[in-house]
């Protein structure tokens, strides 16, 4: 696997792996990885011939408040990881390569970024979108692979794309996880012992909302209600649990058949999403 780090660099090397007319996916991380983006990087294989990962903590995604700097760092064994499932290129650019001044460029996709996590953490898919659309640029992928843990953050981009007719097949990857049902995800490392235990609660509540939607229950503002509660006694602080329509994300209605059910709780001081689809 090769490793560059600059524009410079990534040109000519793209230029080699492309010879002969290969086609390209690009999985766009931040690093410390785990099971879930190995999932992702398979998945690339299946789509493509060459797979190009890159590592980047974007600053424009963090709030104020969130722990940019904590941010694990683990290049070393992530390299190795990505070696071994057979990764073609990987690109880790610094800031100034991504956010050359003057910086005076942001992406925005309106409405569905209000709401769920984008009402929690204000301008986080602003800094999403502005990023990625850096990637596609400079990477020019045919696809691009993203893990539907951030079911949200893949609805923003794919509606991205769609509106700047960008060249690029969308793939989503269903949710690794757990044997308990817990999401792989780089915030289950903020978990203590006892969290870790507590933490598949959030997947397990997710199930049983689901169950009840198929069973026919039409009242979805109880069956948040009895979410919320059920994530309470587990030990989480529910940040949402909203029903919506898989479409755009909005409050799903009585006309709406097909959902998806997103949910952002803390446990301690990991604050997990996950989601479910469901069809009736
Ligand atoms: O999902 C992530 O890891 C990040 O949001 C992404 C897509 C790599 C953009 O920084």
């Amino acid at each position: 696997m090769k490793i560059v780090a600059t524009l410079d660099e990534l040109r000519p090397a793209l230029d080699e792996l492309r010879a002969g007319g290969k086609r390209v996916a690009l999985v766009p991380t931040m690093g410390n990885l785990h099971e879930g983006h190995m999932r992702l990087i398979k998945n690339a294989r299946e789509h493509a011939d060459i797979v190009v990962a890159s590592i980047f903590i974007n600053p424009t995604q963090f709030g104020e408040n969130e722990d940019l700097s904590g941010y694990p760092r683990t290049l070393e064994e992530d390299t190795k990881k990505l070696i071994a499932e057979g990764c073609h290129l990987l690109y880790t650019p610094t800031r100034p390569v991504m956010y050359p001044e003057p910086d005076l460029t942001r992406v925005s996709v309106d409405k569905i970024t209000t709401l769920h996590c984008g009402a929690s953490r204000p301008g986080h898919f602003v800094g999403v979108a502005t990023i990625v659309l850096k990637f596609f640029n400079q990477v020019q992928p045919d696809c691009a692979v993203f893990g539907l843990k951030d079911f949200q953050q893949f609805t923003v981009l794919k509606t991205m794309v769609s509106n700047l007719f960008l060249p690029i097949k969308m793939i989503g990857v269903d949710t690794g996880r757990a044997d308990d049902g817990l999401a792989h995800s780089s915030r289950n490392n903020y978990l203590t012992a006892r969290e870790r235990e507590q933490a598949p609660a959030l997947y397990r509540i997710l199930c049983n909302a689901k169950a009840a939607i198929e069973q026919g229950e039409h009242d979805l503002a109880k069956v948040t209600r009895t979410a919320k509660e059920a994530l309470h006694n587990a030990g989480f602080t529910p940040d949402y649990f909203n029903i919506s329509r898989r479409i755009d994300l909005e409050p799903a209605t009585e006309n709406d058949h097909e959902l998806v059910i997103l949910a952002a709780a803390f446990l301690g001081k990991a604050r997990l999403i996950d989601n479910i689809q469901v069809d009736r």
